[in-house]
């Protein structure tokens, strides 16, 4: 196999022994029978490792760190769909996970905890809030998941109280609940906060306005409020999905098509050629609440397979 010199700086090796045997230096990683050595050479600013082959993978260093180790993290909405794909991504990356449903009876990811709470109220995000503090001691990642509305006729048959509820559940649930947890992140000067919007909000469908509109705000509030927290450590951002197959997703279109010939009956694919999966959405948060978006505070990040193209 063809040698190859990788360069890398020192701190690459902080986690490595560095032995001298003979004239050269190994670097040791893994343990047991698993131990590797590889040859160093050692300079003021830069180390070369020798090795048989090419890439990026030098040493086995076994698997990478859990990116999201030590936080602690509430997600809306973990029992199904999105929310729970979330759940599991945060889990996966080592994190503390609580979420949340109105049913007590809620299934959830293995390894995170639950509390049934109604977001829509000023009392659920309260109870939320409170839940949050005594079992995890504050939060440092916060996802806004909840969401959805049912559609109706056009704009002028959706009644007040459908309204109320779909700014209720898209927009005031993470205003209030951002309200309750967002200081303590801003007091501790660390946090990540993402609000679940919609790829749809530039469209203007009727039977779906009060969807869209709260979304809308969402998306408006939370670049405001990344304004706000920006200079305290603590980021703000958006993520919009497009059609994702979740329960919530198709039991919405289905009833969209039986009402009326809308995007509901729309069964073409989006140009990526599939509907999304849960995941998709779900990565796209990690994304952005763990260190690799640490330059990243008020965008929105939409995942939607190209199906609403933006100028
Ligand atoms: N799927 C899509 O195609 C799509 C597209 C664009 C945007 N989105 C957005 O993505 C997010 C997730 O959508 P999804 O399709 O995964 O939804 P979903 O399948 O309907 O799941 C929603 C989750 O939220 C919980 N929930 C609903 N109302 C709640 C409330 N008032 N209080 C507490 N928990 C509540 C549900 O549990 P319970 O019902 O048991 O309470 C469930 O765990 C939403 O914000 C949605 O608007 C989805």
């Amino acid at each position: 196999m063809a040698p190859a010199a990788i360069w890398s700086l020192p701190c690459d090796f902080s986690s490595r022994s560095v032995q001298k045997v003979g004239a050269a230096h190994y670097a040791t990683s893994g343990s047991g029978s698993r131990v590797q050595r590889t040859p160093v050479i050692s300079a003021p600013h830069v180390r070369i490792a020798i090795e048989g082959n090419y890439g990026m993978a030098v040493n086995d260093n076994g698997p990478a760190p859990r990116e999201l180790a030590g936080k602690r993290a509430l997600v809306t909405g973990g029992s199904r769909g999105i929310g729970a794909a979330v759940v599991r991504r945060l889990l996966e990356a080592g994190a503390e996970v609580l979420t949340t449903a109105r049913s007590a009876a809620s299934p959830v990811p293995e390894g995170a905890s639950f509390v049934a709470a109604d977001v829509r109220t000023r009392s659920g995000a309260q109870a939320l809030a409170a839940a949050a503090e005594e079992r995890l001691g504050g939060v440092d990642v916060l996802v806004h998941n909840v969401g959805g509305a049912q559609p109706h006729g056009g704009a002028l048959a959706i009644p007040d109280e459908e309204w109320q509820d779909a700014l209720n559940l898209n927009l005031l649930a993470a205003v209030r609940l951002d309200g309750l947890l967002a200081p303590g992140m801003r007091d501790r000067r660390s946090g990540a906060i993402v609000h679940i919007s919609s790829a749809a909000t530039p469209t203007v469908a009727p039977p779906f306005l009060h969807y869209t509109a709260a979304k809308a705000a969402l998306e408006n509030y939370s670049r405001g409020l990344a304004l706000e927290l920006a200079g305290h450590g603590v980021r703000v951002n958006s993520v919009s999905p497009g059609r994702t197959a979740t329960p919530g997703g198709e039991a919405t279109r289905e009833q969209w098509a039986r009402i009326s010939e809308g995007p509901g009956v729309d069964n073409t694919r989006p140009p990526l050629g599939r509907d999304g999966r849960p995941d998709d959405i779900a990565d796209a948060v990690l994304f952005l609440v763990s260190e690799r978006a640490s330059w990243v505070t008020g965008s929105g990040l939409v995942v939607d397979g190209g199906e609403f193209p933006r100028g």
